[in-house]
């Protein structure tokens, strides 16, 4: 597991679209996981600045998006798709094809899971799935609780994350309570996972996440059993850890 303490949103933002850009460059048929919500918000724009100025190309690259809120459809501003068009899709040339958000307005959501799965296990996996974490240690929607052998399915979101969420919508009441999200089985099972966190608030659940036992009641904590992990974090977020980490991701030769 590497850790990497930046000094601020920006470095987080630009060393995590570098990490992504690699693998793009590198493995132009990538398999991405995209997460929505504050976190990734500057990796996307750097992605977006690397597409227009350097030609990062992303016409063959396929994602998966983590989750979406059940009720909302892609035409709603609060959708997981709508957000990702605007912050992200609508400017680079990812082929709307490749693209995949679950629904949040299926009617079989059972089924529709199992084939959102099988989806992912169609074009090979996912190679590379950048995850945000919530202030209670979520990862996608898995909340506090849920079982780390999870797969895709419908879950109720914890109170906390209701909140913690309402800043997006104009009322609280408008909030959605249910979610199709990834499972934590479906997360771990991808090749490498890049996690970032910013802002004091995040600073409890990354202590625990990263320093704390396995536990299902901190699922981002399933991240110690996964073999490539990046955690990203600024300064803030990165308060609570007692360890010492490094600034920058390890040189491949080591120093003499
Ligand atoms: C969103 C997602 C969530 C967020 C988490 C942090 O697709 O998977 O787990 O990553 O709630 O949200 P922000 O980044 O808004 O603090």
């Amino acid at each position: 597991m590497q850790i990497i303490v930046k000094e601020n949103y920006d470095r987080m933002s630009k060393l995590a679209a570098e990490m992504i850009a690699d693998l793009v460059r590198k493995k132009p048929r990538c398999v991405l996981g995209l997460a929505t919500g504050s976190t990734p918000l500057g990796t996307y724009r750097e992605l977006i600045r690397m597409h227009h100025e350097e030609e990062l190309d992303f016409s063959q690259v396929a994602t998966f998006n983590l989750d979406e809120y059940i009720g909302l459809p892609p035409t709603h501003e609060q959708s997981y798709m709508y957000f990702m068009c605007r912050n992200f899709f609508d400017h680079i040339n990812i082929h709307p094809a490749n693209v995949h958000v679950p629904s949040g307005i299926t009617e079989e959501v059972p089924s529709y899971c199992e084939w959102y799965e099988k989806e992912i296990k169609e074009v090979g996996g996912i190679d590379l799935q950048l995850l945000g974490i919530g202030a209670n240690g979520h990862i996608g929607f898995n909340e506090p609780g849920s079982s780390l052998g999870s797969r895709t399915r419908l879950k109720m979101l914890d109170e906390k994350t209701v909140k913690d969420n309402a800043r997006f919508f104009s009322r609280l009441e408008d909030v959605p309570h249910f979610a199709i999200t990834m499972g934590i089985a479906t997360i771990t099972e991808t090749r490498q996972l890049l996690m970032q966190a910013n802002g004091e608030n995040k600073a409890g659940a990354i202590a625990r996440s990263v320093e704390g036992p396995i536990t299902a009641m901190c699922p981002a904590s399933i991240v110690q059993m996964h073999p490539q992990v990046t955690i990203i974090v600024d300064r803030a977020a990165a308060k609570k850890l007692t360890r010492r980490y490094p600034s920058e991701p390890p040189p491949l030769t080591p120093g003499k």
